[in-house]
């Protein structure tokens, strides 16, 4: 059965209220941005780091909420919105993905901290940066700080450059490495050399004033990194004891790896968006991350990746890779689990799909996406597929 409820109603937001037993077709999930704005959207840990290609935290709830599985599973993890949703429910999580970055966005956002502890390495850090910019003669030399990564001496001013190597040649003296290491990476997007309107995907450093379509006038390329270390430290800081509220116990394991052959364990139910053919690179829109945290590059294993196209041949064998990912899931899923699939088809790609790995398709479920987190892409409709076990 196909849904699409009508746009005119109003939108489902009583979240809370979702039960097995709520049907599918009583939920308008059409959102326009007055009915679940972005600050929602990206509440607490949601927007630790940008991350193009993001679901909407509520559309996990809602799923989690009227499945209840034991343990949910997102072979495709990304920055990690079932598996933090899920453990606010306090159910067990596991999150796969291939990009290294992504990885870490997952286990920062899920971990449990000594939030003592973490204000102090957060506030020492940045203060021992600032101290060190202002000066410099007192204090560990900035420009013993050398870099031969062509990448970074190209993406950001030189200036900007000492700063953030100066941050990271700290890191190692704390313990919540990684976080620190997710705020030096959320600063470095901000301070390469961009135009402000195009932070996703610029194609050549920005050196020159530019005229900025974002702020409608000249704009100057940043040459500075420590306003950006310390606003996000601080924000960082505060979206992570604002998730501490509400974190449980509930167990979360990542994979990282390649999810067509990662070794999951048993789950009831999987709550996932695939990367689609052609559309994002996944480990290129974080590249400053991988060099300046040196993580490990495993873009070969991409499925679906921008940067081979979306020809035929590109979406046969995307749809292949895709095959073999939900024949592996297929697996461990349990006789009565459940797939949750949320995908944009414009080529019809998923459309026979679910029989050729052993599901067959429950539901179909259309929602208007006028806005999804972080994406600028116009509208579009989205499919929910939701699969049974054959
Ligand atoms: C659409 S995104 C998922 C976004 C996620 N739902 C969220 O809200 O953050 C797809 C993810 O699939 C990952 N991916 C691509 N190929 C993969 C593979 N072979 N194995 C595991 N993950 C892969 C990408 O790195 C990307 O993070």
């Amino acid at each position: 059965m196909t849904y699409n409820p009508v746009y005119e109603r109003e939108p489902f937001t009583d979240f809370e209220q979702v039960t097995p037993s709520t049907p599918l077709e009583a939920l308008n999930l059409n959102w326009r941005e007055r009915d679940l704005p972005e600050r929602i959207r990206t509440k607490h840990v949601h927007r630790l780091h940008p991350y193009l290609g993001k679901f909407v935290p509520q559309l996990a709830e809602i799923f989690l909420r009227k499945y209840q599985p034991k343990v949910v599973c997102d072979p495709f993890g990304g920055s990690g919105t079932t598996l933090v949703e899920a453990n606010a429910l306090g159910l067990d999580s596991v999150g796969c993905d291939i990009s290294a970055f992504n990885c870490l966005l997952m286990k920062v956002k899920t971990d449990r901290y000594d939030l003592f502890v973490l204000e102090r390495d957060i506030l020492d850090i940045i203060e021992k940066v600032r101290l060190g910019v202002a000066f410099p003669l007192f204090s560990k030399s900035l420009d013993d700080l050398d870099t031969d990564n062509e990448y970074l001496k190209r993406w950001f001013a030189p200036k900007a450059l000492r700063e953030l190597l100066y941050y990271r040649s700290f890191i190692p003296n704390y313990r919540y490495q990684d976080v620190l290491k997710v705020i030096l990476s959320r600063s470095a997007r901000s301070s390469r050399l961009t135009t402000h309107f195009d932070l996703d995907f610029p194609k050549s450093p920005q050196t020159t004033p530019y005229e900025c379509y974002k702020h409608s006038r000249i704009c100057q390329p940043t040459d500075d990194a420590l306003q950006f270390l310390s606003r996000y430290s601080l924000d960082t800081l505060r979206r992570i004891r604002e998730f501490s509220q509400i974190r449980t116990d509930a167990k979360v394991t990542i994979l990282h790896g390649d999810a067509r052959e990662a070794a999951f364990p048993e789950i009831d139910a999987v709550i996932t968006s695939p990367p689609y053919v052609g559309l994002i690179d996944y480990h290129e829109q974080h590249r400053y991350a991988y060099e300046l945290l040196d993580l490990p590059i495993r873009n070969e294993q991409e499925i679906g990746a921008a940067s081979k196209g979306s020809s035929k041949r590109a979406q046969e064998a995307y749809i292949a890779q895709i095959e073999q990912v939900f024949s592996n899931i297929r697996k461990c899923l349990n006789k009565n689990g459940v797939v949750v699939i949320l995908v944009h088809d414009k080529n019809g790609l998923y459309k026979d799909l679910a029989s050729q790995v052993g599901f067959r398709l429950k539901e179909k479920y259309e929602r208007h996406v006028n806005r999804r987190t972080g994406r600028r892409a116009g509208d579009f409709f989205e499919e929910i597929l939701i699969w049974e076990p054959k």
